[in-house]
């Protein structure tokens, strides 16, 4: 039989292949220089296990996917998701899982901190029986190592503490993003996973334990210790940005999901946007004597811009708007809250004189205001 060779890359025969046992997902943003050394430190550890590496990147400007490209040409179980005009480690994980097609996968982190060779212990706990292995910083042999600098050691130990709050389990490492599990128990509860912020395990085990309990059955976590090291090559993309949606999404998750975490960024900078404006009516009107209206007209413009633009970059961070599209974003953007407004003073004006509380009435009419917004930009400025 002939075959015809389209080009010089050798083919993957079916001869050879291997179903893989476990895939290695690994998000990367700007890791041109660290993939390739943690593909063949995770061959090293994994020895005989069949596997697949999965790399997810966001169209990084250093061209990591043009390096994976040229592994997956070498490697045949290596491949690369090329993802466009979308940030997010989160959304990166869950959709290298789902491309997966092993009965288990692990997620690890591009730059080399954390430590694959305890990756054979991990997969060996998962196929003994726990749902999700962790590999943890925080206890036994674990610790933080030279990974992280004394204050991002402090804030993580803090963001531990806060995350027993929603899992009500006594975790040492929930804030890991080195993590092992079953697939099965992941696709039951993918469709329930939040897609922005850096927390995927986190999600994931409040998940997976609210879809066990309905079932009845538990979730069993278990945990094996590594030293966190520091970033091979490159720079960390965790920012106050990211501290901030990580709150988000504990609240989130403590309202049982009502709230979702964008929400509650758009309200928390609906919030900063009244303090904005304020500030501008005290200067405009006080300080600068512009009469009242101008005064309102400027104190307006600037705090619906300080919104869109701190929204753009905290609470719709994954789908950030730029160039042309955040021109057109913005106008949008005005043009909503204008309407928002008017809703705001109709509806508290109505309950006003039905109630006859300025505070109800005004507290009710902001309310109306904040949700309307959200539910429109959601449509049509960050769509
Ligand atoms: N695809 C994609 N898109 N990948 C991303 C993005 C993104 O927007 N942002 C970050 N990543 C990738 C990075 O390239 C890296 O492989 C991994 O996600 C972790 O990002 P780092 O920037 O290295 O984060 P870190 O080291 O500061 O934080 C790590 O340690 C924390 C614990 O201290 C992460 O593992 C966190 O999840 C963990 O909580
Ligand atoms: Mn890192």
């Amino acid at each position: 039989m002939t075959v015809v060779q389209f080009d010089s890359h050798p083919r993957k025969s079916p001869d050879n292949w291997v179903a893989p046992q476990l895939a290695v997902i690994v998000p990367s943003y700007n890791e041109r220089d660290n993939v390739a050394l943690l593909y063949d430190k995770v061959t090293a550890a994994l020895g005989a296990t069949p596997f697949e590496f999965i790399v997810v990147d966001d169209n990084s400007p250093d061209g990591t996917s043009e390096v994976v490209r040229d592994m997956a040409r070498r490697h045949q179980n290596v491949r690369g998701i090329h993802r466009l005009g979308r940030r997010g480690l989160s959304s990166a994980v869950v959709e290298g899982i789902l491309a997966s097609a092993a009965p288990y996968f692990a997620v690890i982190d591009a730059d080399l901190q954390h430590d694959e060779t305890v990756l054979p212990q991990m997969l060996e706990k998962a196929i003994a029986g726990d749902h999700i292995v962790v590999g943890t910083r925080y206890s036994g042999e674990g610790s933080v190592g030279e990974g992280l600098s004394k204050a991002r050691e402090a804030g993580s130990r803090f963001a531990t503490k806060l995350s027993s709050l929603v899992t009500g389990k006594a975790l040492s490492d929930p804030m890991s993003g080195f993590f092992l599990m079953r697939r099965s128990v992941f696709d039951e509860i993918a469709p329930s996973l939040s897609d922005d912020g850096f927390k995927i395990l986190l999600d994931i085990i409040v998940s997976a334990g609210r879809s066990r309990a309905r079932q009845g059955k538990e979730l069993r976590i278990g945990e094996v210790p590594y030293t966190f090291r520091p970033r091979h090559a490159g720079e960390s993309k965790m920012s106050s940005i990211v501290v901030v949606q990580f709150l988000g999404l504990i609240v989130s998750k403590l309202s049982g999901g009502l709230l979702p975490t964008t929400f509650l960024l758009f309200a928390l900078v609906g919030g900063l946007g009244v303090v904005v404006h304020m500030g501008t009516l005290w200067f405009t009107h006080e300080v600068l004597n512009f009469n009242f209206v101008w005064s309102q007209v400027a104190a307006t413009l600037l705090a619906m811009t300080f919104n869109f633009m701190l929204n753009n970059e905290l609470t719709y961070a994954n789908k950030k708007l730029r160039g042309w599209r955040y021109l057109t974003g913005m106008l949008t953007f005005y043009a909503v809250c204008s309407i928002g407004a008017l809703a705001n003073v109709s509806v508290a004006s109505w309950i006003y004189a039905y109630d006859g509380q300025f505070y109800v009435a005004g507290l009710l009419g902001v309310l109306m205001s904040v949700v309307f917004n959200y539910s429109v930009t959601k449509v049509f400025t960050w769509r």
